[in-house]
């Protein structure tokens, strides 16, 4: 008899315990990070930028893919059977919007967009879903202020040199940015009949050299050529097309926009390539506020403002290790 107190005290601590931890499990915040293109250097920063967060507020946060809007829905179906109570996005199409919307709030989830903002029928983005992104239009001028400056440096005739313009209409954040630069060019004197667009179908290096390879080929009449695009994905493509058709380092000027993986592995070759720099922004950043507007908006229902536009700082290969520092990437 006297054995069995302890052994009931046991239980019942253990079952108290057990308990515990079902209700701490319960309560604790779960989100998803679902974003287009999981093999690409600016998006695994995003994930882990979020999963660090979530490790030191206590929230999880699972990181998928969602490369089309099948895998979009799939993905948000998973993240309701593992009872998230919402997810951070950057779709795959912006058009696919008011489909993630519906899904999103069957399950009673809330959604925030980071990158690229949804769509609706009407074009317009969706303005009740909060949004953060870059400033596209005024970092894509810092792009084209870059290449001019640059030109200009080299001594570059304005007849002599053509614009790659690798671009991706359909998608507003792309446009903005490949304008912004179009139009800095045009103010610091590039001759318009030079810029040649090369429309890619993805927001990828391997769509951007499919694009840009028979411009280039088309236009063997220039001596330079300046390359830029939505991201420094797209204009190493472009970069790597122009090697490809036998132009040098020399007479090649790419920028991007990013900062991430892929412009840090370029910046260390040896020798210098046609790409230049890029405009980099901070992937950890817009990781790191996505998730905890949403985990707020969840925790405390304070809803996280429309849209939060971010800037951007021009790296190459002279001071990208100090960039990279300070932007924490
Ligand atoms: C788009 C691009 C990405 C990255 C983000 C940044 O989604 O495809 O490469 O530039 O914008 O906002």
């Amino acid at each position: 008899m006297q054995s069995s107190i302890p052994a009931t005290l046991l239980a019942l601590g253990l079952s108290l315990g057990l308990c515990a931890t079902g209700a701490a499990a319960q309560d604790e915040v779960k989100i998803g990070f679902i974003v287009k293109k999981p093999e690409q250097a600016w998006f695994i920063n995003e994930q882990d930028a979020a999963t660090a967060l979530g490790e030191e507020k206590g929230f999880e946060v699972v990181s998928l893919a969602g490369e089309d809007g099948q895998q979009v829905l799939s993905a948000i179906d998973n993240l309701n059977s593992q009872g998230a109570d919402g997810f951070v996005i950057c779709p795959p199409d912006v058009r696919l919007g008011p489909a993630i919307v519906n899904r999103a709030e069957q399950y009673g989830m809330k959604v925030v967009t980071v990158d690229d903002q949804f769509l609706g029928p009407d074009g317009e983005p969706i303005a009740s879903v909060p949004h953060l992104g870059m400033s596209g239009y005024k970092i894509g001028r810092q792009v084209g202020e870059a290449i001019a400056a640059e030109m200009e440096a080299r001594g570059w005739d304005l007849d002599e040199t053509a614009a790659l313009r690798i671009s991706n209409n359909e998608l507003p954040t792309a446009k903005a940015r490949t304008d912004g630069a179009t139009d800095a060019l045009l103010d610091a004197g590039f001759v318009q009949d030079n810029i040649f667009d090369a429309p890619q179908q993805n927001t990828d290096t391997s769509s951007a050299f499919a694009a840009a390879s028979p411009v280039l080929s088309k236009n063997g009449r220039f001596e330079h050529w300046v390359i830029y695009a939505l991201n420094e994905e797209s204009v190493l493509g472009g970069v790597r097309a122009s090697e490809q058709y036998g132009l040098s380092a020399d007479q090649v000027i790419g920028i991007g926009i990013n900062g991430s993986g892929a412009a840090f592995a370029e910046f260390q070759r040896q020798s210098p390539t046609g790409f230049y720099g890029t405009v980099a922004v901070s992937s950890t950043m817009h990781g790191r506020q996505t998730a905890d507007n949403l985990y707020t908006w969840i925790t405390t229902d304070e809803k996280p403002p429309a849209n939060t536009e971010t800037t951007g700082t021009l790296m190459t290969r002279d001071n990208w290790q100090q960039v990279r520092a300070d932007l924490g990437l």
